[in-house]
């Protein structure tokens, strides 16, 4: 009798770890293509640097709660920047404070004498916030630290001779990101200081010294500026130099959002041309992104798929938020001005099955792509090349009658996703809406690039030079896709495929 109900009760555990796991990551509105911690509270993404193989994602992390508070490092790591896999807690929070954004670097010639038997640690430089000294108004409790690693971003030492750069008395001094300067051979640190940002330079990466400012008279001044990043860009067979610097709040369609600056640096300024405020995405879900280390020509840029003005209050149970999926990043000329354009890494097609084409259809006001490729499921991506550009709506639906509309205005010449019947939405006020994106190209045709996920849609139009990122929340997940017309348009091409989750079943 009593063996029989240790296999019973074998049974029943094993059975209930089954279900838990099964369910891991299958939760409602879990992202499937995007990575989102197992639980509890996530913002921005930090340290980004690639490794011997390793594509490092560290970020915000608050573990124990699904709401923003005592800031660690959480870690995750990938080989291809599709499938991730989660790691232990990089940096706890420390007598200097909670560990908030920053970046990481491989230190490939020891400059900061951290690397061990030959080998180039990471280096990770990172702003630390005492909460007590910001409950006590001292206006000096943002100071930037470091710590390295030995074991390619397992286990991380914290700087014995922490602050390496002290706050002057600005209450809002943060963010730091590190490159490698070749031409001066010298560290470049950009981070956010209020309504600009400074630049430093080190040799060291232990010392650092004040080079100049940028931004005071550029760009969205509507909030405070946060985790800016410099790189450059060889285009055209020369170096142009990027400043991207996130703003809350202040973003084109409200709360937080992220700006970027094309231009020149010469070691010491940053100066730009640009006489217009340019918005790497224009929707509401993506924030705090910064491009990855050490990836050499090619520019990895991933951010925080949520906005400020409603990610505390987002209806996700076991964990809070996720981010947006890894893009490439490349310069195009408009006329006479150079924009950034994003689009999906090549690695993601490895995740879709064999896509429905469809050319030279016609959309006589309504096309159902059920009916047209006998299956509709999330997530999936939708690519469409238009002869002209001309109204239409992509609607993701179910039966609930909860739609989600993407689409063109011709007359306003903007895109828009409207998410204001997208059921849950009353969590906060701001969420929602109806959002706009400027179609910046004048190109005679149009093609769009649409990642929808769970709970997600991510539009690349014109090769990226528009782009609008946005979370929804579906009572059960959408299973219709139709595209509406207000007149018969002539679509060159759809192109229809599903992708695979990237987590076990
Ligand atoms: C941006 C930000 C950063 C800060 C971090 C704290 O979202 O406010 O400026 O370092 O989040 O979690």
């Amino acid at each position: 009798m009593k063996v029989i109900s240790v296999i019973f009760l074998c049974i029943i555990i094993h059975t209930q770890s089954f279900a838990q796991n099964g369910s891991m990551y299958h939760e409602q509105y879990r992202p499937q293509i995007h990575f989102s911690p197992k639980a509890h509270w996530m913002n921005d993404p930090n340290g980004m640097v690639y490794n011997d193989g390793i594509y490092h994602l560290f970020y915000q992390y608050c573990p124990g709660s699904t709401v923003w508070g005592p800031m660690h490092w959480g870690h995750a790591v990938s080989t291809d920047l599709v499938h991730w896999k989660e790691q232990p807690i990089a940096l706890y929070p420390d007598s200097i404070g909670y560990i908030f954004s920053g970046s990481a670097v491989v230190d490939k010639n020891n400059t900061s004498g951290f690397g061990k038997n030959g080998n180039a640690p990471l280096v990770a430089v990172f702003t630390q916030h005492d909460p007590v000294g910001e409950k006590q108004n001292t206006d000096v409790f943002q100071n930037q630290s470091i710590a390295f690693s030995n074991d390619n971003g397992k286990t991380w030492i914290k700087y014995k001779g922490n602050p390496v750069i002290k706050n002057p008395g600005i209450k809002d001094f943060r963010d730091p990101k590190v490159m490698w300067y070749d031409e001066g051979k010298k560290w470049i640190l950009v981070m956010a200081v209020k309504d600009h940002v400074s630049l430093f330079s080190s040799l060291n990466l232990k010392d650092w010294t004040k080079e100049s400012d940028f931004g005071e008279h550029f760009g969205a001044h509507g909030g405070v500026w946060e985790c800016p990043d410099i790189f450059y860009m060889n285009y055209k067979g020369k170096k142009v130099w990027v400043i991207t610097c996130s703003i809350n709040p202040g973003a084109p369609n409200g709360g937080s959002g992220t700006q970027y600056f094309v231009g020149d640096f010469d070691g010491k300024n940053f100066t730009t041309t640009d006489t217009i405020t340019k918005w790497i995405d224009y929707g509401p879900d993506d924030y705090a992104g910064v491009t990855w280390s050490n990836t050499g020509d090619k520019k990895i840029f991933l951010g925080w798929m949520s906005n400020w003005s409603y990610a505390i209050d987002v209806p996700t149970i076991k964990w809070r938020s996720a981010t947006t999926l890894p893009r490439e990043l490349k310069l195009k000329h408009i006329n006479d001005k150079i924009f950034i354009a994003s689009k999906p890494l090549p690695a993601l097609s490895k995740n879709e099955l064999k896509p429905v084409i469809l050319n030279d259809a016609e959309i006589n006001r309504n096309f159902d792509l059920l009916s047209k490729t006998g299956r509709i499921k999330f997530p999936c991506r939708i690519k469409m090349n238009l002869k002209k550009p001309e109204d239409f709506t992509v609607v993701l639906s179910n039966d609930a009658k909860e739609k989600v509309l993407i689409g063109y205005n011709k007359n306003e010449n903007r895109y828009f996703i409207d998410r204001t019947n997208s059921e849950k939405t009353d969590f906060q006020k701001d969420f929602a809406g109806k959002h706009f994106a400027p179609r910046l190209t004048t190109a005679d045709s149009m093609n769009l690039d649409l990642i929808i996920d769970e709970s997600s849609v991510e539009l690349f139009a014109d090769n990226g030079i528009s782009v609008m990122t946005e979370i929804f929340f579906p009572s059960k997940p959408y299973n219709k896709i139709n595209i509406e017309a207000p007149e018969k348009i002539a679509v060159k091409r759809i192109e229809y495929a599903l992708l695979k989750s990237i987590w076990p079943l």
